[in-house]
């Protein structure tokens, strides 16, 4: 099984020094960097667009890893990839007509992955698995970083690590929201292949410390 990897979620970050913020994790061995898109409509809270998207693409090397949480996704989709996103995931449940977002997606230069909310059954991914490069499924409900990980959501993760190795075993698995080192050793085995973390890198001192520790590389 190949190492998990970590993708920081920039909403955790200190905005004032965004710049800043983003070379630390980079340097700190980060894996990818985690973009949280809110529009006050799908989810109770508004985030950042692709103004913010475009300046950090331009000071990372990091692919950068964005979350739509917003209803109108494809007109989002193409300002997205000219900001520097790499991939681009939408809601199962925000999206009417998911194959063809997906499509636009992919036609448009960036990875296509589909998000799951916490209550919603893994048998709406079942048309999904082929089509897409990830998976993420929310271990919060969708609207604010720092909430407490769902520990019912652990069943659903092996359920949907299963799905994924018969129907589409190259899907990455992502997990996002409420992520931590004591939460992170038990989905390691589970094969998630990526964990989104906010509060756990960004609340922490010594990123690359937070980071190894997520992957399980423990150090003193
Ligand atoms: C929640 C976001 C998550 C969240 C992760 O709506 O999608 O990416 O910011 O932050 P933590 O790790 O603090 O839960
Ligand atoms: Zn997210």
């Amino acid at each position: 099984m190949s190492r998990v990897r970590v993708a920081p979620s920039l909403l955790a970050c200190d905005l004032a020094r965004v710049a800043d913020e983003v070379r630390s994790v980079e340097a700190a061995g980060a894996d990818l960097l985690h973009f949280d898109v809110m529009d006050g409509h799908f989810v109770p809270n508004l985030t950042f667009g692709p103004g913010l998207c475009s300046v950090v693409s331009r000071i990372t090397s990091l692919p950068l890893d964005v979350h739509l949480m917003v209803t109108n996704a494809d007109a989002l989709v193409e300002p997205f990839v000219r900001a520097g996103a790499n991939r681009i995931s939408v809601h199962v449940e925000a999206v009417t007509h998911l194959h063809r977002t997906i499509e636009l997606i992919r036609a448009s230069g960036a990875t296509p992955g589909v998000a799951i909310n916490p209550a919603t059954p893994v048998g709406s991914l079942d048309e999904v698995w082929p089509l897409v490069g990830f998976v993420l499924a929310m271990s919060v409900n969708p609207g604010f970083g720092g909430q407490r990980f769902i520990p019912e959501l652990l069943d659903k993760l092996v359920r949907m690590a299963a799905e994924r190795d018969r129907r589409a075993p190259g899907v990455e698995l992502v997990v996002d929201g409420g992520v931590d080192v004591a939460n992170a050793r038990t989905l390691r085995p589970l094969g998630v292949n990526i964990l989104v973390a906010g509060t756990a890198v960004f609340g922490e001192e010594d990123r690359a410390r937070a980071i190894a520790r997520l992957r399980g590389e423990e150090r003193a």
